[in-house]
């Protein structure tokens, strides 16, 4: 990650405060997976925020707790909202420790609470981050042990209390990880199918198109329905943390689950009652189909959906305009790229031939097999699953007049 803009220090919380952090403003820092970077901050600023740009995977906004539970609930593209706490001076080990020790973590965490750390280390000196969470670990378990004559237990699971450090150029921010567990997941994936995409990877290509619900959105191949299941969510103007049930922010001292309710509310009330748009979904395995339709259930958008187990080929097409989305296998870790090739060059000729009109998108891994489409692709977008290089491949699949209708144009 190299660092940008904006630092990551943002104007701290000397005390933390439910109530008063709640309508404070601070900086909050949004991260997300590589490439997704343009996306968020689309949804950002359609969220009414100004993002300043900090790393390549991490936006800078203005807000206060309120804000960090409403960026929670609505976005789709992002892995974390993080508040940062302390900004200090830290030249190694023990300095971190100094600075980390003299907060008052008694005002964030119950003596008998959870917490973990994870960070992001870019020192001289500190080869392995481990080393620098232990130390964090220490410094507030020290501190809790006190002020309290009693510390939380501590661990690698992030289902309670998150803290995030971030330690480069002799400086550390201790920031409280709002989100807790990546918000990539979301809580309806309870089947997996092959290879299934990250959530936040899914709704990330398809905020990269123009399509925001208004028109038919196809998914062929679509495994577990990650694709259609965000694009039904999208459609819906459902927030995606409404399925979701723990959030980091849910385990700080004093938290008042009625704000979280109340945005829940308040969230619910904007959907919209029907899915405007037809969202096809097929796969040629009935197993990954079933795990489609189980997952779309847990996200109540299986009524959204048209589920059918066929060829890709055979994918029922409504009239354009629309989009369709392949994520075909790509050879890395299901398949032999060999025995891949013609599956590619079908794909091409299908998009060719049947889906005039449309929007197309591919995204894979394997950039030799995307060749094999034989098409030339209007835009190349670099997006991850996660340790995973991937490419989301755009295609105007227009005969005459280019004329993207309803689709609109999307913000960048
Ligand atoms: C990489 S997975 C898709 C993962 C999906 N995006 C998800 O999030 O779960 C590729 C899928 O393509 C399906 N598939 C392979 N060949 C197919 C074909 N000829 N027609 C339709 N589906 C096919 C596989 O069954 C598999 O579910």
């Amino acid at each position: 990650m190299t660092l940008k803009g904006a630092s990551w220090s943002g104007s701290g919380i000397p005390r933390f405060n439910y109530m008063r952090t709640l309508s404070q403003p601070n900086d909050l820092i949004i991260t997300c997976g590589r490439g997704a970077a343009p996306m968020l901050a689309s949804e950002l600023k359609q969220l009414g925020y100004t993002p300043r740009v900090v790393e390549d995977t991490a936006w800078a906004v203005i807000g206060s707790l309120g804000d960090a539970l409403r960026l929670n609930l609505w976005l789709r593209s992002a892995q974390r909202v993080l508040m940062p706490l302390h900004t200090f001076r830290a030249r190694n080990a023990d300095e971190l420790y100094k600075g980390l020790v003299a907060q008052p973590w008694e005002d964030l965490l119950r003596p008998d609470g959870y917490f973990s750390i994870t960070t992001g280390v870019d020192m001289p000196g500190i080869r392995d981050p481990r080393f620098a969470a232990l130390r964090t670990k220490d410094a507030i378990a020290d501190r809790m042990t006190k002020m309290c004559g009693q510390r939380p237990d501590s661990g690698g699971d992030r289902n309670q209390t998150v803290f995030h450090l971030h330690w480069r150029n002799d400086e550390a921010t201790i920031c409280l990880d709002t989100s807790g567990e990546p918000l990539s997941r979301r809580g309806y994936r309870i089947q997996t199918g092959a290879a299934p995409m990250q959530e936040g990877l899914a709704a990330a290509c398809i905020l990269a198109s123009p399509w925001r619900g208004e028109s038919a959105f196809v998914n062929p191949m679509c495994g577990s329905g990650t694709l259609a299941i965000e694009a039904a969510l999208i459609a819906r103007n459902r927030a995606p943390g409404l399925l979701r049930h723990n959030f980091g922010f849910m385990h700080v001292k004093g938290y008042r689950e009625e704000d979280w309710k109340k945005l829940k509310r308040d969230a619910q009330a904007g959907e919209y009652e029907h899915c405007k748009s037809a969202i096809i979904a097929t796969d040629i395995s009935p197993r990954a189909l079933g795990a489609a339709k189980a997952n779309a259930e847990r996200a109540h958008v299986a009524e959204d959906i048209t589920f059918k187990v066929c060829d890709f080929a055979e994918t029922p097409l409504p009239p354009p305009p629309g989009v369709i989305y392949f994520n075909p296998e790509y050879g890395e870790r299901l398949g032999d790229p060999e025995n891949l090739e013609p599956t590619y060059r079908r794909i091409g000729d299908f998009l060719k031939q049947k889906c005039t009109g449309y929007f197309g998108y591919v995204f894979t891994a394997n950039l030799p097999l995307s060749k094999r489409i034989g098409l030339h692709n209007k835009r190349r977008i670099i997006l991850y699953n996660a340790n995973l290089e991937g490419r989301l491949l755009e295609f105007e699949l227009y005969t005459g007049t280019r004329d993207p209708g309803p689709l609109g144009a999307v913000e960048q």
